[in-house]
This record gives C-alpha cells, structure tokens and sequence, in this order.
C-alpha cells in the first residue's frame, strides 16, 4: 500500500478531533500498543491518534472533520480480524477509531425478534443479554469474548453456526452508520420487508470500513431450542461430512446447526498443545466431526438414533454424544483451541477459502497434494465448516522444524501455499476470502481473483461514496 493513501493530520484537525472526545475520548498510540497488534503476528499496525468516541455524533463530527482534511481512519472494533482491516500497516499518519466506548444494548423487543446493539457491544455479551429473555443471537465463533457487533457486520463474519442461521449479513435487519461525508445514515427499523431501493444496510456489511463506520446494528434474536445435542463423530473423509450431513436431515430435518470438520491430526495437534484436554476416541481417526442440533425436546434421542443407522451403514466410525454441559464445552474446546493450535505448532499458512459444499471434498484432496507437491514434508491441518464449504488449511512446518528455520531455508513458501490453495478454491468454482474478508492482507488475491466487472463496480462504489478516500484506506482496493 503507498504511503500516500494517508494524508498526515494538521495540528489543527488532531486538536480539533481531542475537543469532540474530550479528554477520556482519545489516547497517544505509543501508550497503547495494543490496537496495533495483529493477532496473528505478521503486521505491526501504526497511526498517529486512537480516537474512542462515546456517541454516533461523536463519530460524524469526527469523520466530517477528517473528510474535509483528507485524513484517513481506520475503524477498529474488537482487535481480532486476521487479514489486517484494523491495522494501518504502512504509514503512521492514520487515525485510529474504536467504538469500544458505544457498548450498550439500545433496546430489545421481543415481539420484533430484535436485539438494537452498539458497534462496540462484544459478541458474548449481546449473547448474555439475549440469554436473560430466553433468547438467542445465533452468531458465534470462537472469538466471541472479544470481538464486537461492528466489526462482526463491517466483515460479514461467519462461524460456527452459518448452515442454520447464516453469516452476519442474514442476522441484520438494520444499521445505524455514519457515511464518509459524515452523514448519518440511520436505518434501524426492525422490518422485515422494505422494497424501497437499494438496501444499503447490505453494502454497509462487509464493506470492511471501506464505505462508512457502522455504529449500531438491529439484530435477528431466534427462540432457544429446548434440547441441545452435540457429538463427536470419526469418519473416513470429507465425503463422509456430507453424506452424514444428508442422511442426519432426512432424520432431524434443519436442526443441525454446527457441523465442524476436524482432522486426526488436528485433534492430536490440539491435544497435545492443551494437556487438559482429552481425545475421546480410543482408536485415532482420519477425521472427525464435531455436530451440534437443536430443537424440541427428544432431539438427542433422535439424534442417536440416525447416528446408529449411519454406524451401521459405516458412514460413522465412532460417536461420542455429550451427556452433560461439561462434556460439550469439551467436545467444544477441541475445536475452538484448534486455531491456538495450530499457531503454536508454528503454521505458517491459515487459508480461509469456500467452495460449493459439493465440491468441498475434492478440493480438500487436490489442496493437500498441491500443497505436498510444494514440500512434500510439512503437515496440514485442514478444518472447519465443512457444511458451508469453508474449509480452514493450516500448513505447520515438518516435526522437529522450527518456523523460523522453516521460513528461512524456503523463502517464497508462503507466497507458493497461499497461491495453490487459492488456484484450487478458484478452479473448484470458490472464494478467495470465505469469512474473514479482504482487510489489507489480500487485496492482491482479490484483483486476481475478482472479475474485472466485480473490481470496476467496487471502485466505482467507493469513490462515489468516500470520493476523498478517507475511510479504511487500502482495504479491498490497495
Ligand atoms: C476458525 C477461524 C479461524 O474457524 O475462522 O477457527
Ligand atoms: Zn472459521
């Protein structure tokens, strides 16, 4: 990204901007390294002021004062996005903004079926305060302790539950944002339908920061299932996921609302990284599944039941169903320490592509021997959620091999892995960028990848709306 997309703040705007927050609304960078960390390690963020404004007025005042001089911002929600949308990476001159100070559930209504958070509302808590009337609001991931409603929609983030309930974009009914000309754009009607034209909520999410800030959000709550049941499950391949997956529908219908792949690696890779957690099978496995389903109460009953017609049509191998809450979180915590894991193990390669959920299997197998043809010896733990065809490829260096070593002694490795899994997401008819979005990180992927009417649209977008490139500058479009 050249330095020029971030012109450098005036004495004048910064001070101007520290009026709008006062003085418990912005703080010095070098006093908070934190909001330049990335949390996989590769980038170091920079800028020149984190500003935390309190209010959506607040944000307008500060984005019109950063329009008209040219200055641009980099929204920052909860710090845990991994392709570098909230880290200004190459220039120190960009204004750092989070919403963490706009935290507060606005309102919730359960006639409407909507729960109106602020952009800095963590995940976890907006799931609590559903929790206390019985609802629920179904997005979830493993980052959900720290990331925040803004952030969650500005990348249209997926998760764990995605086959059931959708990506972020399907859990909004509205949004509240502040355009880059400092306009308020203040849509949160809880409606169900409303024709009147472009729906720009929809171009709001997943613009990565790009088209404005979103301040606050309308979000689908869904009733609590009675009955959960969760099982883990060995199977023989990917192929395995999704005739399972077939079969447990014809059972149970739409109630399977997790359906995590797990490679016999992986689950040895996380076990022996967390000691405290324990492989439930007796006899190792190619690959596991990790299924959740939730419905009226006799689900898990029904469950075991379609579960032992798949045994003994040997789709299933082995089934460990939870008996208790503790042993689902720890059905749970093998899957959702996966990614530590794996960055523990030294990965140097965390894919995140989607094919057609019929294609997944075989892009799975033409992924590793692509890969295996670049180095035959590192290890591949390749995982996720098999049932949208967002599979997760992590390449760890071989056993004994640092990272650092590794790295040292294959330079352009990186490069080489990320391109064949790319090459093959797109010859399988795929996605570059299945939930984590395009952030900084792969905007070169992005102008391969994208078709020319797709990449001419987008621009022309932006610069119809942010014509001063103001927000989130080099994200999507270097
Ligand atoms: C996961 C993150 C990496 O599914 O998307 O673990
Ligand atoms: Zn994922």
């Amino acid at each position: 990204m050249p330095r020029s997309l971030f012109n450098s703040p005036d004495v004048q705007t910064t001070d101007n901007i520290k009026l709008i927050v006062g003085d418990a609304g912005w703080r010095d960078v070098r006093d908070e390294q934190r909001y330049l960390d990335d949390p996989r390690g590769r980038f170091k963020g920079r800028g020149c002021l984190i500003v935390l404004p309190n209010s959506t007025e607040q944000v307008a005042a500060i984005v019109r004062l950063c329009n008209a001089a040219g200055v641009g911002i980099v929204p920052y929600s909860g710090g845990t996005g991994v392709v570098a949308g909230q880290l200004s990476i190459d220039s120190d001159n960009a204004i750092i903004m989070s919403l963490e100070r706009m935290n507060k559930v606005r309102e919730l209504s359960l006639d409407d079926g909507v729960i109106v958070a602020e952009a800095g509302c963590i995940l976890e808590n907006v799931h609590s305060v559903a929790q206390e009337q019985n609802m629920m609001f179904p997005l979830s991931m493993a980052s959900k302790g720290s990331c925040c409603i803004g952030g969650n929609l500005a990348t249209n983030a997926g998760g764990i539950q995605v086959l059931r309930y959708g990506n972020a974009r399907d859990l909004c009914l509205g949004i509240e944002a502040v355009l880059p000309c400092g306009t308020i754009l203040s849509e949160l009607s809880p409606l169900r339908k409303n024709n009147t034209g472009y729906d720009l909520r929809h171009l709001l999410i997943g613009s990565e920061g790009t088209l404005g800030i979103i301040t606050a959000a309308s979000l689908v709550l869904k009733p609590v299932d009675p009955e959960t049941a969760t099982a883990l499950l060995a199977i023989n391949s990917p192929a395995h996921a999704l005739t399972l997956y077939n079969e447990i529908k014809g059972h149970l219908g739409d109630a399977v609302s997790a359906l995590e792949l797990m490679s016999g690696f992986g689950l040895e890779l996380v076990t022996s990284k967390f000691p405290a957690l324990q492989n439930p099978f007796e006899v190792n496995c190619d690959w596991a599944l990790l299924l959740e389903a939730t419905g009226p109460l006799g689900i898990g009953e029904r469950l075991q039941t379609a579960l032992a017609d798949c045994i003994e049509r040997d789709i299933v191998l082995d089934a460990v169903i939870a008996q208790s809450q503790s042993q689902r979180d720890g059905l749970w915590a093998l899957r959702e320490n996966t990614p530590e894991a794996n960055r523990l193990a030294g990965a140097f390669c965390n894919s995140d592509t989607s094919v057609p959920i019929s294609r997944v299997d075989a892009f799975i197998a033409d992924t590793v021997k692509a890969i295996t043809e670049i180095h035959p010896g590192v290890r591949i733990n390749s995982y996720g959620h098999i049932g949208d065809g967002n599979i997760h490829h992590n390449v760890i260096p071989p056993a004994d091999v640092s990272k650092t070593e590794f790295l040292t002694s294959h330079p352009g490795i990186i490069d080489a892995v990320r391109m064949a899994i790319n090459d093959t997401s797109h010859n399988h008819g795929g996605s570059i960028s299945a939930e984590h979005g395009i952030g900084r990180l792969k905007t070169h992927d992005l102008e391969t990848f994208a078709g020319k009417a797709r990449l001419e649209t987008i621009r022309r977008i932006k610069s119809a709306l942010d014509p001063n490139n103001i927000m989130n500058p080099g994200v999507l479009i270097g």
